[in-house]
């Protein structure tokens, strides 16, 4: 169990997954994903998770965010780990809508950084955010991330083109805001 101040983070478990899809299944929820909602069946989602199983959390591994109450608000995870250069992708979602722009996306980041950054060891983390997604960039400027690069018209949504800024935080830099 990863703790932050309002929420914890536990591993994605299989009775989780009609949650998740549900999530998937939301236009608003996708939009920010740069992703078309209702894509995937209840069927292909659990395949999904049966093949994450397979590799344990080496490259990538899948939290659910829950709420002060236990309740499953999101998910947080990292992806692409990569040991021999320790760094690692993380992307995040708050599926219930309710809780946004309440500092839940913010406190579920402040802990996974921490982990990992001080249990996982790893230097780098980073992450990839739609222009068009002011609270995303605010919520991970608000975690230490730095704006890197720029990928122009890196996603083709709802008929246009959009950029994708690319964040970074070393670890480094985490603690030291962290003190
Ligand atoms: C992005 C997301 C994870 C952020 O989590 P969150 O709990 O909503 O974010 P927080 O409340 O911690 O921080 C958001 C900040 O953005 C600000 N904000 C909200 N809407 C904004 C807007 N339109 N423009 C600028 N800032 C905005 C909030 O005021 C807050 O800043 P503050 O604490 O200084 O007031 C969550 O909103 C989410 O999952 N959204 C849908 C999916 C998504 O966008 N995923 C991320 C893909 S990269």
């Amino acid at each position: 169990m990863i703790v932050g101040k309002k929420v914890r983070l536990r591993a994605l478990e299989k009775s989780d997954l009609a949650k998740l899809w549900e999530w998937l299944n939301d236009e608003e929820v996708m939009w920010f994903w740069a992703e078309p909602c209702s894509t995937q069946s209840l069927a292909e989602v659990e395949q999904w998770f049966a093949k994450l199983q397979e590799t344990a959390g080496r490259f990538s591994k899948q939290f659910i965010i829950e709420n002060e109450e236990g309740a499953p608000i999101g998910r947080i995870h990292y992806e692409y780990l990569e040991t021999k250069h320790q760094r690692t992708e993380v992307g995040m979602q708050i599926g219930e809508k309710e809780y946004w722009g309440r500092g839940y996306g913010t406190d579920a980041m402040i802990a996974f950084l921490d982990y990992l950054f001080n249990e996982l060891g790893l230097h780098r983390v980073y992450l990839r955010v739609e222009s068009y997604n002011p609270r995303a960039l605010k919520c991970y400027q608000k975690c230490g991330f730095t704006q890197e690069g720029i990928l122009r018209h890196h996603v083709f949504t709802r008929g246009e083109y959009h950029d994708d800024l690319m964040m970074g935080i070393l670890c480094n830099e985490f603690n030291q805001r962290q003190k």
